[in-house]
């Protein structure tokens, strides 16, 4: 064996030693990349909130009605109505927070359909999302339940567009006053007790378009008006999320800052990650080649951008950070899988879409002094989904298996860290190929989560650890052939993580070896 052949024996098990025994001549084998991270293990002082793994549930599709709810009667295993399978795999996320009940679809809805007998709940057409009839099975009590059943926190999105002051405020007070009010006798007459807490409440969705059309200068003052009606009840401490900009809309940020300031508490933002950007065709969730995958990855590393340029903007306002960024709608969308309703919003989940969720959640976790809660969009069979449902049928998607290896990072310190990374080429144009981001949960643990975007190449990165020592790494990886690997009823592993050992203690750290398309997760004791 000579010394080339020697060396891609060991590139071949990620030995990150061995690697660099290669010489020049050996340009055709795809060598990894160098890149180099510093991580301040001693600087730590922000608090990644668990929040930023949040989810959210729309009446839209298949999300509620079987992606979640299924009825008492139902052949598929459900508790109260609620599919058992769902619940058991959003507990394995640790899925901290939802939203719900939209989106566009919050806007046109009336909390008192949804409560009382389910059969004498009236029938309304869903406007927003394929005006498909809304049976209202799935209310407000049925909403809760399943927050408590997983472990999650409610985070009720108000309707402001078609709804009234009146509404809202007796919403809030049906779900959390403890009193003997005419609203609190009606909950418990429906079957719940002791008053819910509702930690969260968005004061209307997307008030720029699907929410009402408001300008920003409208919709602050009704912000305003609305927010003072929505009251604390018996101990019950509401966050107030105003409804935020759209993507690159900086002007809405600066306009809510300027006018209702510190009255809420956070600020939304929506942006989804289109491989064109063109939303008349978007293009094809599962058949894209090289050229979609670099556009869809670097439509995703945007959300850096926007977050710091919204960021700097709430700065100038706020700059003790009491205002939190919340981006509670993001992710892939694509052009519908075929022959599925064009109004349900179902599409497949990719190797690629695992890209898009590591590289936008190491973005949240950098971020985390002011972005305080997001929403990835949506739970189930709906755009960039954590679970597919299919009758009795459930499967995990890549997606999935990102935020199970993040879970560590959930209300850990952030540590800092700079990150000098590789560029991934294609064609004439490029990006970094690696993502990071680094936290020191409460047993001391530091966790390291790290993408590599490049599809052709395993990249190293030398990571040094100031003010640490790593004894002992395990770590996780997620990868698959291609770059459409996905997972399907018939082939639900096609893709999950496995363990991962491409890596070694240096004198200031370690070296890692991340496979081509790869997220890792590392933790390091
Ligand atoms: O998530 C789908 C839709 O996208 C939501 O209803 C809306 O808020 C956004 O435009």
């Amino acid at each position: 064996m000579n010394t080339t052949r020697f060396a891609f024996a060991f590139l071949t098990s990620f030995s990150v030693f061995q690697i660099q025994l290669l010489t020049a001549d050996d340009a055709a084998v795809a060598l990894p990349t160098k890149s180099t991270l510093v991580i301040h293990a001693e600087q730590g002082k922000n608090t990644i909130s668990r929040n930023i793994y949040g989810q959210f549930s729309e009446h839209l599709g298949a999300c509620i009605y079987d992606g979640i709810w299924v009825g008492e009667d139902s052949s598929i295993p459900n508790t109260r109505g609620i599919r058992n399978d769902v619940v058991a795999a959003l507990k394995k996320i640790e899925m901290p927070v939802v939203r719900w009940p939209g989106g566009c679809f919050a806007d046109q809805y009336h909390w008192e359909d949804g409560v009382g007998p389910r059969d004498q709940r009236p029938r309304r057409i869903n406007a927003s999302w394929g005006g498909v009839v809304e049976s209202n099975a799935f209310g407000t009590h049925e909403f809760l339940d399943f927050c408590e059943q997983v472990g999650a926190a409610p985070y009720i999105s108000g309707n402001v567009g078609s709804g009234s002051v009146e509404e809202l405020a007796q919403w809030i007070e049906y779900m959390t006053a403890a009193t003997n009010s005419t609203l609190s006798d009606l909950r418990r007459q429906n079957g719940r007790d002791e008053p819910w807490k509702i930690p969260f409440v968005g004061i209307g969705n997307e008030s720029w378009g699907c929410g009402g059309q408001m300008t920003p200068e409208f919709y602050s003052d009704n912000y305003r008006r609305y927010n003072e009606f929505v009251k604390n009840f018996s101990g019950n401490r509401i966050y107030r999320i105003a409804s935020g900009s759209n993507g690159d809309d900086t002007n809405w940020t600066e306009v809510l800052m300027r006018n209702v300031g510190t009255r809420m508490n956070g600020l939304s933002l929506h942006y989804y990650t289109l491989p064109t950007g063109n939303w008349s065709k978007k293009g094809s969730a599962t058949v894209f080649g090289e050229a979609d995958w670099f556009a869809t990855l670097n439509r995703a590393l945007h959300m850096d951008d926007l977050v710091t340029r919204h960021s700097a903007i709430m700065d100038r306002y706020d700059p003790q950070k009491k205002v939190g960024l919340i981006v509670d709608e993001w992710g892939t969308w694509y052009d519908v899988e075929p022959g599925t309703n064009p109004g349900f919003l179902y599409q497949q989940n990719t190797l690629r879409d695992a890209l898009v969720a590591g590289i936008t959640l190491n973005i949240f976790n950098n971020h985390c002094d002011r972005v305080k809660m997001a929403a990835i969009a949506q739970l189930a069979n709906v755009l960039q989904a954590m679970v597919l449902t299919d009758k009795e049928k459930m499967v995990v998607t890549p997606s999935y298996w990102v935020f199970e290896m993040f879970v560590p990072h959930h209300d850990a310190q952030l540590l800092p860290s700079e990150l000098q990374s590789a560029n991934y080429q294609f064609g004439t144009n490029a990006i970094p190929e690696i993502s990071a981001s680094a936290s020191r949960d409460n047993s001391g643990k530091i966790h390291v989560t790290l993408c590599n975007l490049n599809p052709n190449q395993p990249a190293e990165v030398a990571v040094d650890l100031q003010g640490a020592k790593a004894q002992s790494i395990t770590g996780q990886v997620l990868t698959a052939p291609a770059m459409n690997t996905h997972n399907t009823f018939d082939n639900p592993d096609a893709i999950k993580p496995m363990d991962f050992s491409a890596f070694k203690t240096t004198d200031s750290g370690f070296n890692v070896t991340l496979p081509a398309k790869s997220v890792v997760a590392l933790e390091v004791d």
